[in-house]
């Protein structure tokens, strides 16, 4: 029978209220090796999905943006220097946006407030843009933090999300499970001290729901013309959606 009270932490089954200081913990612990770590297990790869990602937005010079979960702030720094006009980056991790606020110290564009995703501390209808880039997976309640995004967009505001996703083809997704069970935790341990961590990024990605659902998931929160890309054959989506 299914437990209510419980949501996935990776492959473990945890109680809701405890999962959020349990995703804390994993981020407040690698956020000063996070982007290194970023590089070597994508192999700079990622920088190309956020530039995919911001590419597919276009931002325009009288737009504001809201990057949910924005972590050391790669997406709302992309956002500014595409054209748009300022980004908020909301987190939850104040760990994670010291390292953001001390790389972009020079963008005076770029504002950072520590929030949930579940409660964001922005009036209705304020945001034109907003972007959720490899944090969705880590919520503890998925659908609520889709709805205050959708709240704080204006009328023909857009969501981008950018997470983890499933691949389609057999050998590449063994190949993609060689790396990303064995080697990666490796990795994480050696650089960051943390294997745990790496292991539930890893599980957690396994447990994330496919393309089709997150889909779904953005058009129960109120998203309109919500469609997908797939980027690297499926280890990434770029999920789109509009309040219209
Ligand atoms: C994998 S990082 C992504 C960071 C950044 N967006 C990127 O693409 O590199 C996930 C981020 O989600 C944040 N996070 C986790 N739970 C959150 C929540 N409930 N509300 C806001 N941020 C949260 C973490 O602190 C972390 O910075």
């Amino acid at each position: 029978m299914v437990n209510e009270n419980n949501v996935d932490f990776g492959y473990k089954k945890v109680k809701k209220t405890e999962k959020q200081k349990l995703v804390n913990k994993v981020f407040n612990s690698v956020a000063q090796k996070y982007d290194l770590m970023n590089d070597i297990t994508s192999l700079g790869i990622h920088r190309n999905w956020k530039n995919d990602l911001i590419n597919w937005m276009s931002p325009q010079s009288t737009q504001k943006l809201a990057d949910i979960a924005g972590g050391t702030g790669d997406i709302a720094q992309k956002f500014i220097k595409a054209g748009g006009n300022s980004a908020n980056v909301f987190d939850i991790s104040e760990e994670m946006m010291q390292i953001g606020k001390q790389k972009y110290e020079n963008c005076d564009k770029l504002n950072w407030t520590i929030a949930s995703a579940e409660k964001i501390p922005a009036p209705n209808n304020s945001f034109d843009r907003a972007t959720l880039s490899f944090g969705l997976r880590n919520f503890t309640d998925r659908n609520k933090s889709l709805e205050e995004i959708y709240r704080i967009l204006k009328p023909g505001g857009r969501l981008i999300c950018l997470e983890f996703s499933h691949i389609e083809n057999d050998f590449l997704r063994r190949l993609y499970d060689l790396w990303s069970f064995k080697i990666m935790p490796l990795i994480g341990e050696k650089i960051t001290g943390d294997k745990e961590a790496y292991i539930y990024l890893v599980e957690s990605i396994r447990k994330f729901p496919k393309q089709a659902e997150i889909c779904h998931m953005l058009s129960r929160a109120g998203f309109s013309r919500v469609k997908y890309r797939n980027l690297s054959n499926g280890i990434v989506a770029l999920h789109s959606g509009w309040k219209l």
